[in-house]
């Protein structure tokens, strides 16, 4: 068994720290995704995890040990980077087999774990090339591969797609998911993509500055984000945001338009507050356009400035509530610029949000 426990996990540089205390549960088999804009740590506490960087506080348990300061080779980790050099001069089945050669293992030993992860990522048929007769994504198929001879007990991912161009990466994404489905393991991913994090992950991590802002399922994180920061992180493209002062039940927005709040939110609220009205932009839709059409919604008219068709929906950029917003349009029509548009916002599907802490304020 392999669960990892972070409990109050610190890494300090000199007198800088840089992650504060992290707290995380990874269960047996489990595949988190650490996701967070760039700075915010997620290699840092990888590498803690892997071993290669020390850890100033806290403990670190892979399944019962304490591993805080056990060299990476006690630990029975393997790990995936972002620049995952392979030896040029080695074939592919020698880059595969190299590091259990290594480690004493004999040729007998090696050939089938070898072939066994050979199979599990299809490279067969590339055994006697060199990395430079790859193309990228049977590299990065390589290089996942040495990881798995290893037979870990966990997984640890860096970025490992970033080096792919996106329609690889939309592949080997779809790869990395298969192989985990066949290769059951304990997985910890980092990668800034929140689209990759949603694909991959049983369980999300949102961090922000060395903290830990939420951990949940990607559709928890979806659907209840704790604050402004998560909310505007996960989901694409992004939700709206917009500032309003509480005025009878409802948020009045910087143009004047008054938003019904929801009433157990509003029964807590008192005029005056500032809240933040959060939507997505399938929320927020012209009419006749939207997901759920029959739901409470208000219906507000605004011009058109840009739209993006993108087949079956077209993603349309206009002004509301003193800000730039982006709207949903599913079954599309084509549009002009600068033309008006009756949007109907969906009432049921508001996060609202307080204005001063950004946390939200949902029950
Ligand atoms: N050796 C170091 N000395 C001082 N500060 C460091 C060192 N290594 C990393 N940091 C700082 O620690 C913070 C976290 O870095 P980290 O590499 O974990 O970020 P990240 O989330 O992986 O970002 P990215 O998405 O850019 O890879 C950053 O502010 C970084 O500048
Ligand atoms: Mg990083």
């Amino acid at each position: 068994m392999a669960e990892v426990h972070l409990s109050k996990i610190v890494k300090r540089y000199g007198s800088l720290e840089v992650v504060h205390g992290i707290d995380l549960e990874v269960a047996h088999n489990e595949f988190v995704v650490l996701v967070g804009p760039s700075g915010c740590g997620k290699s840092t506490t990888l590498r803690m995890i892997a071993g290669l960087e020390e850890i100033s506080g806290g403990e670190l348990k892979i399944g019962d040990r304490v591993v805080n300061s056990l060299p990476p080779r006690s630990r029975n980790i393997s790990m995936v980077f972002q620049s995952y050099a392979l030896y040029p001069h080695m074939t592919v089945r020698e880059n595969l087999g190299f590091g259990l050669k290594i480690a004493g293992m004999t040729p007998e030993d090696i050939k089938p774990r070898v072939d066994e992860a050979a199979g599990i990522l299809g490279l067969e048929s590339f055994m006697d090339r060199l990395p430079a007769n790859l193309s990228g994504g049977q590299r990065q198929r390589v290089a996942m591969g040495r990881a798995i001879v290893r037979h870990p007990d966990v997984f640890l991912f860096d970025e490992p797609l970033s080096n792919l161009d996106a329609k690889l990466r939309g592949q080997m994404r779809v790869e990395i998911k298969k192989l985990h489905q066949r290769v059951k393991t304990t997985v910890i991913y980092v990668t800034h993509d929140q689209v990759e994090a949603m694909t991959l992950a049983d369980r999300i991590v949102i961090m922000r500055d060395g903290y830990v802002e939420q951990v949940g399922t990607p559709t928890e994180v979806f659907e209840n984000p704790v604050n402004t920061f998560v909310a505007g992180f996960i989901g694409s493209p992004p939700m709206n945001q917009l500032d309003g002062v509480v005025e009878n039940g409802a948020a009045r927005l910087n143009d004047g338009t008054l938003v019904p709040l929801p009433e157990d939110i509003a029964a807590r609220l008192s005029d005056g507050q500032k809240v933040v009205v959060g939507f997505r932009p399938d929320a927020f839709a012209p009419k006749g356009h939207s997901l759920h059409p029959e739901d409470r919604s208000i219906e507000i008219s605004l011009p058109v400035v840009i739209s993006e068709p993108l087949g079956t929906e077209t993603i349309i950029f206009t002004e509301f509530g003193g800000k730039e917003v982006q709207a949903k349009m599913l079954d599309p029509r084509p549009l002009n610029d600068g033309e008006t548009l009756t949007f109907t916002l969906d009432l049921e599907r508001l996060h609202v949000f307080d204005g001063e802490t950004g946390k939200s304020l949902r029950a």
